[in-house]
């Protein structure tokens, strides 16, 4: 008979007090960013020692739960396998009642009544949505961004999760690709920064509090460099970029304590993420000494037979661990092929029990060892869910993700009383589009407030609406204009045009791609037959990538980028439409003209033929025939309701040694008619370089607010280490010479000095 799986916990825990005192009394240096909680070795150790091998194995299994129409489900197969100790954990389960459900499964069939860990795709928001992760980069405020993933750990928390699979730190530059919607855009410095805010988030101070998740960085790595912007395809590139563009986010989250890594799909220089000992076991682990556990991408291990790589599904398991993989989402190789791989000699039975320990340590973290249970509480489910504040901390941040591209004649903000409006397009009243890709537990059919309602409450008895949805978005609505007249009528009878446009919800996100960035189905004709009536056009957008807006640029009266602004979306967009909120966002990736410029991004290189101002008439330079080389709107781009002054840069010093501090100020006015958010951006450019460097490369940021009529003056500082890039040799530190340094408000707006640094640093990481 099995013994009663909480008397043998009790014996382990009576059994590990002495060592757990020895542990707690010894000054131990712990650099890691979690203190182990005392006691937490001895008590492992422990499990270890009394565990199967085959329990060892199950730990490293991670299955999905299903849904219902009544809610998640999980397959009779997947219970048994839960009761027989052969799965570690378990996503896309929810609700206090469900996941204390599937732990009772655990915890009192299994030998050892070791707990279940719970995960899921909390990603922007967990009931309570919040604008998509690009979106909120757009706010450029990592104070709000930590805030958003505080409230969905504290939402998830609440409904028994235990773990995020989430943030998404991959640099993304082509919008062709539809996950550059869960990133934080095109820049390494504001994606490392906003990679650790959301990590501090999301885990808090302490894993161990109930209202904290484990975060995960994915996908590692370089899955945003897919060929061409297709999902899944191959990347390939040097060292150099590898490390300079594409590594710093996670980098940056390990650095935060993220305790969770999950590899990519892609292959990597020939070589899948998910096999990929140089990036787990070499980078990750080796170099950064990240002992958090390694978790893979949906079925990513029995990918790699369809990629060339594992000769049958045996041998992908056995390259998996191999590479350093603790966990398998989804794929069940661990649990099918393990045993037999290590019979063969081909794994060790210390890597399986490395993977689980890591695996057990998380939990123990988590605080399961001790009460399984209390992530899943049914009374902090009930006071939790879409409490009033976090659905106002959605409508405030979803206010400050929004970037207003484009005002003529300052059509925008609208006046208190503005007669009739025309709202127009198929995103003015969809709720479910407000959410976006990934909606975790979020209602997408009640709960979101589109655009039309929210205008109904604003405008009241102030002003009469005229609502038509004008044309579809999919791309076989393109021929279809059925919807043009009433939406033309009603914007012949209107003062002005509001206008919400844009993309489908699940036109971006995973196996999303596209192949233009034009306005989808009907939308672009609606448009321009909008504008041809002579009423000014508001475009409010609502996407998850760039698109190409040249044309309603060139045309329309304002433009807003909403994104998907999540749950109060339609009040945000009011917000700001009247001025309640005068915007603040700027662009965290780079709006081409066509998509024939992709990849373009702001910190490229200048190429020995550069197309500069004075040689446009020129033919064999680097350029386009058809089209500038600039883009639409710059990366750090945005406008606002008001107008901010720079005054030129002052440095205290124009040249630095190693040790030096260099600060660079400027002054900043409000010199517009009412008070505004400015984000001023500070860039630098190494002019010559053991290799080739970037035209300019972000190195800071501040957001300041300021009244009508006041100036701040804002300061830089920037040593040598901040000058540091992998030089020839590929050693990491600045070599000396003279740069730029430019301030200003976006990438290509900008004022320019010049200092020098002498003598050499080098520094042995970034
Ligand atoms: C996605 C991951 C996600 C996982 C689990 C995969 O298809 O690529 O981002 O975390 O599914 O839902």
């Amino acid at each position: 008979m099995t013994p009663c799986p909480w008397i043998v916990r009790t014996k382990l825990l009576k059994l590990a007090v002495p060592l757990a005192l020895i542990i707690a009394s010894a000054a131990v240096a712990d650099d890691s960013p979690w203190r182990d909680p005392p006691g937490m070795a001895p008590i492992i150790d422990e499990f270890l020692g009394r565990m199967t091998f085959e329990e060892k194995v199950g730990q490293l299994g991670l299955y999905t739960s299903d849904w219902s129409v009544t809610g998640p489900t999980v397959r009779a197969g997947y219970k048994e396998d839960i009761r027989a100790g052969r799965v570690g954990a378990i996503f896309n389960a929810y609700t206090a009642e469900f996941t204390r459900e599937l732990q009772r499964l655990s915890v009192e069939n299994t030998r050892l009544g070791i707990p279940l860990m719970f995960g899921y795709d909390v990603v922007h928001g967990f009931r309570s949505i919040f604008p998509i992760p690009l979106g909120e980069a757009a706010s450029w405020d990592l104070a709000a961004i930590e805030r958003s993933a505080r409230v969905a750990a504290t939402e998830a928390s609440a409904e028994g999760i235990h773990w995020t699979f989430a943030p998404m730190v991959d640099i993304a530059r082509d919008p062709r690709w539809g996950r550059i919607a869960e990133g934080a855009g095109e820049d390494v410095y504001l994606g490392s920064l906003i990679a650790a805010a959301r990590v501090r988030g999301f885990q808090g101070e302490d894993l161990g509090a109930v209202d904290t998740v484990l975060a995960t960085a994915k996908h590692y790595a370089a899955y945003g460099a897919a060929l061409a912007g297709r999902d899944y395809s191959t990347t390939d590139m040097s060292d150099r970029v590898l490390r300079s563009t594409y590594l710093p986010p996670f980098k940056a989250a390990v650095d935060a304590g993220v305790a969770t890594v999950m590899t990519s799909f892609n292959e990597l220089n020939g070589v899948p993420a998910t096999g990929n000992r140089y990036l787990i076991a070499d980078i990750l682990r080796g170099e950064w000494g990240f002992d958090g556990f390694v978790v893979t991408d949906y079925t990513s291990i029995n990918e790699m037979v369809p990629h060339g790589y594992a000769r049958d599904l045996a041998h992908a398991a056995e390259l998996a661990i191999d590479a350093g993989v603790d966990m398998d989402l989804q794929g069940g190789l661990f649990t099918e092929h393990l045993a037999a791989l290590v019979k063969d000699e081909r794994v060790t039975e210390a890597q399986v029990e490395s993977a689980a320990r890591r695996i057990l340590e998380m939990k123990y973290r988590l605080g399961l060892f001790e009460d399984p249970y209390r992530y899943s509480d049914p009374a902090r489910q009930a006071a939790e869910i879409y409490k009033p504040e976090y659905l106002e901390a959605t409508r405030d941040m979803a206010r400050r993700s929004m970037v207003l591209l484009k005002n003529a004649e300052a059509t925008l903000p609208l006046s208190p009383n503005p007669g009739t409006i025309a709202l127009i397009g198929p995103l003015a009243d969809s709720k479910s589009d407000l959410i976006g890709s990934w909606s975790a537990a979020g209602d997408r059919d009640e709960k979101p407030v589109t655009v039309r309602a929210a205008l109904e409450e604003r405008l009241g008895d102030r002003g009469r609406l005229l609502y038509a949805r004008g044309a579809g978005y999919a791309f076989e609505d393109a021929g279809d204009r059925s919807g043009f007249e009433a939406a033309l009528e009603a914007a012949r009878a209107a003062d002005v045009v509001i206008a919400v446009m844009g993309e489908r919800a699940d036109m971006s996100g995973e196996a999303a791609s596209r192949t233009t960035l034009d306005l989808p189905g009907a939308q672009a004709a609606l448009l321009e037959q909008l504008v041809a009536t002579g009423k000014p056009v508001v475009l409010v957008l609502m996407n998850g990538r760039p698109l190409a807006l040249e044309w309603a640029d060139a045309n329309v009266a304002a433009i807003l980028e909403a994104w998907y602004p999540g749950t109060m979306g339609g009040p945000a967009v009011v917000d700001v439409l009247f001025g309640d909120y005068n915007p603040s966002g700027r662009l965290p990736v780079t709006f081409p003209r066509t998509v024939g410029q992709v990849q373009i991004y702001y910190d490229m290189k200048n190429t020995g033929r550069p197309l500069t101002p004075d040689k446009v008439n020129e033919k064999y330079l680097s350029r386009y025939l058809d089209a500038p080389n600039t883009p639409l709107y710059a990366f750090g781009f945005g406008l606002s309701y008001t107008r901010f002054e720079y005054s030129d840069i002052s440095l205290d010093a124009t040249e630095i040694g190693p040790g030096d501090t260099l600060t660079a100020s400027v002054t900043v006015t409000n010199t517009g008619d009412r008070a505004g958010e400015e984000v001023v951006q500070f860039y630098f450019r190494d002019l010559v370089g053991s290799v080739t460097r970037p035209v300019k490369q972000l190195k800071g940021f501040e957001k300041i607010r300021l009244a009508k009529g006041e100036s701040r003056t804002v300061r830089f500082s920037l040593n040598a280490d901040d000058l540091a890039f992998y030089r020839a040799d590929m050693s990491y530190g600045a070599e000396p010479g003279e740069f730029e340094l430019f301030i200003g408000s976006s990438s290509d707006d900008v004022r320019a000095a010049r200092f020098s640094l002498k003598g050499e640093t080098t520094m042995s990481e970034f």
